[in-house]
């Protein structure tokens, strides 16, 4: 097969970690006869360095007009005092809401080899930990109204609205039963219907849509529950569910007790087999330029990529076991090393991992 994909390789070691994921990728290339095809667009920092707006007009096109999309990171203090509609996060808002991307898969795993850097005590992680948090993308409070202005007294006001249509809520529960069924056929939905009208509308929907599968457990928790729940008893969580914001907060959280951010990929879809796949760290502009990350995570989401918007599994099964392979034999980037392995750069950590393909 020959795929179209747009490469926005961004800031900080974005540029870095993308290479080795297209290094990775042009290996499955030979081994299993396809052809990928690279179109590298701006977007982020040096989409404001270049043009002076962080998300191009041509990038969302030639984004629109691919089969995926893979980025890298985007953002770095240089571009932190930028209003807000003209940071480099406003790129990556821009661009999930043009490709509709509603529905944010972020698997959190510990991985066996990497117990070790799990924060957790032992008796928690025994276990294990394997979950995916299915984030809505583009409501909420990130999409919803907002205001800034100054009042007749000279008091300051600013407020972001968390808005979602039942639409919203039931095509990402969707996405979370249909995962659940291909794994552990749990779901937890997570809102805070306490307290707020839009988690009100939520829970409801999300109890309609789980009529519809019977086969799968289901359960509504609060998110602040959910929070001391993570730390607590990591193992009961199968596929959550939740609005944007939470999501964001609670992946986070999630993605530090597997011990190892820099190994997280996550996969962005809409409706069609069109994505965006990005690791879930940052740009770490402390450390750019020196081919010192990790690209595992970056390399992880090609797997999704080749999985989700390409449905080639073979495909994505190689990528991952050469990951779990290349660890066991105890290469670490300087983010995950530790005592008795080798430490490699990022490149020989491509490297590694597109040998065993
Ligand atoms: C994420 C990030 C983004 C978000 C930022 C960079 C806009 O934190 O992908 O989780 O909040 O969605
Ligand atoms: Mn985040």
């Amino acid at each position: 097969m020959n795929k179209k994909i747009a490469v926005i390789k961004g800031d900080g070691i974005g540029p870095e970690i993308v290479d080795e994921a297209e290094k990775v990728l042009n290996k499955v290339g030979e081994k299993f006869g396809h052809t990928f095809e690279y179109t590298d667009v701006l977007m982020g920092g040096c989409a404001i360095d270049a043009t002076g707006v962080p998300l191009p007009q041509e990038t969302i096109d030639i984004c629109l007009a691919s089969d995926s999309v893979l980025l890298g990171a985007v953002g770095g203090p240089k571009w932190d005092t930028l209003p807000g509609n003209l940071r480099p996060e406003a790129g990556l808002l821009g661009i999930r809401g043009a490709m509709k991307l509603f529905a944010n898969i972020r698997p959190a795993k510990l991985i066996p080899a990497l117990a070790g850097a799990c924060p957790l005590k032992e008796e928690i992680t025994k276990n294990g930990l394997d979950l995916v948090i299915v984030r809505e993308l583009i409501g909420g409070a990130y999409f919803g109204a907002r205001d800034t202005h100054v009042d007749e007294n000279g008091v300051k006001h600013a407020s972001d609205s968390m808005a979602y249509a039942d639409y919203e809520i039931e095509r990402i529960c969707r996405v979370a039963f249909d995962m659940a069924r291909k794994r552990g056929k749990k779901v937890h939905s997570v809102d805070k219907a306490n307290v707020l009208d839009s988690s009100r509308l939520w829970r409801e929907v999300a109890h309609k849509v789980a009529e519809e599968y019977p086969d799968v457990e289901f359960q509504d928790i609060l998110v602040d529950n959910t929070a001391m729940q993570l730390v607590h008893n990591p193992a009961q969580f199968d596929v959550m569910v939740t609005e944007n914001l939470f999501g964001d907060i609670l992946s986070d959280e999630a993605s530090m007790i597997t011990g190892s951010l820099g190994m997280i990929p996550s996969a962005s879809l809409g409706e069609g087999t069109l994505g965006l796949y990005e690791p879930i760290h940052g740009s770490a502009p402390d450390i750019a330029g020196q081919n010192k990350a990790n690209p595992l995570a970056t390399i992880l989401s090609v797997a999704m990529m080749l999985r989700y918007s390409f449905d080639m599994g073979e495909e994505a099964d190689a990528i991952e076991k050469a990951v779990d392979e290349v660890l066991a034999e105890g290469y670490r980037t300087g983010d995950i090393m530790s005592e008795g392995m080798k430490c490699v750069s990022c490149s020989e950590m491509g490297d590694l991992v597109a040998q065993k393909i």
